[in-house]
């Protein structure tokens, strides 16, 4: 899916006259099988400008275009469909079920879609493996270390098979052998054609992208 954000702005009103201005006039474009990094201070509107992308959030300006289709002029549907199978979410705080197994956290976007059960089994072996995790899907999540809730985290994103990932500052809370894993992770889902889209402050996770962008109070730096 190719993305195209034309002059998006974005305003949270967060009380009667106090509106704060996330994201001011955007321009971006983004290929089908591009690895972007998304850097910036935080509150710099790099939240805001996944979340526009992922279908989380519409632009109070401009346009965002998913393969040439403008999210605003989507139906609720078509936009929960592209949330749920096109694209696949990486939170930092992994949001995860942490008192269910790792099998019934990964299975939940299968549920939400037309997936058969039986399909759901290889479908979980298949994204464990890329992960290296296949040995755990009997186990709870809160029994996991935070890398593996990561790894988890990660495939359950891949589960769909979505076209573009999306990660929210993913190393935030891993120590450096974890990341330089998450790091290679993220390498081999885009070269298996994935785009890759990562908001982060870590620089060896921004080198491994081709293309870094930087944001600065909503507008992007060159
Ligand atoms: N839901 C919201 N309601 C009100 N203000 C918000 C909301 N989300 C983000 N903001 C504000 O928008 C700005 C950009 O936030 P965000 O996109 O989360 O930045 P970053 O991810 O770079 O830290 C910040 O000033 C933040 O406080
Ligand atoms: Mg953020």
């Amino acid at each position: 899916m190719n993305i195209e954000l034309e002059k998006v702005s974005k305003v949270y009103r967060t009380g009667k006259d106090i509106e704060v201005k996330a994201l001011d006039s955007v321009d971006l474009k983004i290929d089908q099988g591009d690895y972007l990094a998304v850097c910036g201070v935080s509150g710099s509107g790099k939240s805001t400008l996944l979340h526009l992308i992922g279908c989380l959030d519409l632009p109070t300006e401009g346009k965002v275009l998913l393969d040439g289709k403008n999210t605003a002029e989507m139906k609720d549907a078509e936009r929960a469909a592209i949330r749920n199978s096109k694209i696949g979410f990486v939170f930092q705080d992994y949001a995860l079920i942490p008192y269910r197994t790792v099998y019934e956290n990964l299975i939940i976007p299968a549920y939400f879609s037309n997936v058969r059960r039986k399909q759901f089994g290889p479908m979980v072996d298949k994204v464990l493996d890329v992960v290296g995790m296949k040995d755990y899907l009997k186990r709870r999540v809160d029994t996991l270390s935070g890398g593996q809730k990561q790894r988890v985290a990660i495939a359950r994103a891949l589960m769909l098979d979505p076209d573009i990932i999306l990660a929210d500052e993913p190393s935030g809370a891993l120590d450096s052998k974890n990341k330089t894993e998450l790091i290679e992770f993220f390498k081999t889902i885009n070269e298996s054609g994935k785009t890759i889209i990562v908001v982060t402050h870590d620089f060896e996770m921004a080198e491994a992208a081709q293309k870094i962008i930087t944001i600065k109070d909503g507008t992007l730096v060159l």
